[in-house]
């Protein structure tokens, strides 16, 4: 598989991309990445890589031409099966997206930064855009760094022990791995599960199964709750409001007849 990532801080990919998992994958040959310096692509004495929003507005804009130029260099040279935009507008970044990508051979990911990305690059290029949460990061890099991994360690070869990316939290039904332990089997008094002691594999799965399904069924039930203890105080300061708001024009009502 081959990933393109552009960037206009290309610093910030350089070490994550460069050890441990990926650097092994980038050194078997199973994942060539490939970083573009967006400013390369820039032009005039400053080569500027951003300007003031059309319309007016706060924040500066990633300017199309150096794009346009970068993704025009790549493409002449392969195609792509998706070419990435990262964006907090996304669509959200999930395991089975890290799958369906794992499955391509060559990808393209363009980091946003700034207030965000010439629209007519989304509309000319853009095949997919992907948002990794609900919060905004500076940029698109640490996007970019979580996309690369979650992908290229689903790669085949690519960790040593292949069932561990089958058994990898979300691969498995419910999306969560059982606690795990290793030696020594007593540490201060605390004691690992005596059904992770026994040998007994078959016993072990179901152990396993039963914590990640129960850790799944409490952390859901704390988020539902938090939801509904939040959309319960939203309630409340909504119908605090509408009180205030008739107050006042039923006030500004008296005071107008
Ligand atoms: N750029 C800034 N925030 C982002 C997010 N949450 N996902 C993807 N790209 C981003």
């Amino acid at each position: 598989m081959r990933i393109d990532v552009i960037s206009a801080v290309p610093k910030i990919l350089e070490s994550p991309l460069g050890e441990s998992i990926l650097k092994r994958a980038r050194e078997k040959g199973l994942a060539e990445i490939a970083i573009h310096d967006l400013r390369d692509y820039a032009e005039g004495n400053y080569r500027q890589l951003d300007d003031k929003p059309f319309g007016g507005g706060a924040g500066m804009v990633l300017k199309p031409e150096p794009v346009f130029k970068c993704i025009n260099a790549l493409l002449k040279a392969r195609s792509y099966d998706e070419i990435i935009y990262l964006t907090p507008q996304g669509s959200k970044f999930n395991q089975k997206k890290a799958n369906q990508l794992s499955l391509k051979e060559n990808i393209m990911i363009i980091c946003g930064h700034y207030k965000g990305l010439d629209q007519r690059v989304i509309d000319k290029f853009v095949t997919c855009e992907l948002s990794i949460g609900d919060y905004v990061i500076t940029g698109g890099e640490g996007a970019a760094i979580v996309v690369i991994d979650a992908v290229v360690r689903l790669i085949p070869g690519v960790l040593g022990d292949s069932e561990s990316a089958l058994t990898d939290s979300f691969q498995t039904d419910s999306g969560f791995d059982a606690p795990v332990y290793t030696r020594p089997a007593e540490y201060e008094g605390l004691k690992v599960p005596e059904v992770l002691l026994n040998g007994n594999h078959k016993e072990i799965a179901e152990w396993r199964a039963k914590m990640g399904e129960e850790k799944f069924g409490k952390v859901k039930n704390s988020t539902s709750k938090d939801t509904a203890a939040k959309d319960t105080a939203a309630k409340d300061t909504a119908a605090k409001d509408t009180a205030a708001k008739d107050k006042t024009s039923k006030g500004s009502a008296a005071k107008d007849t």
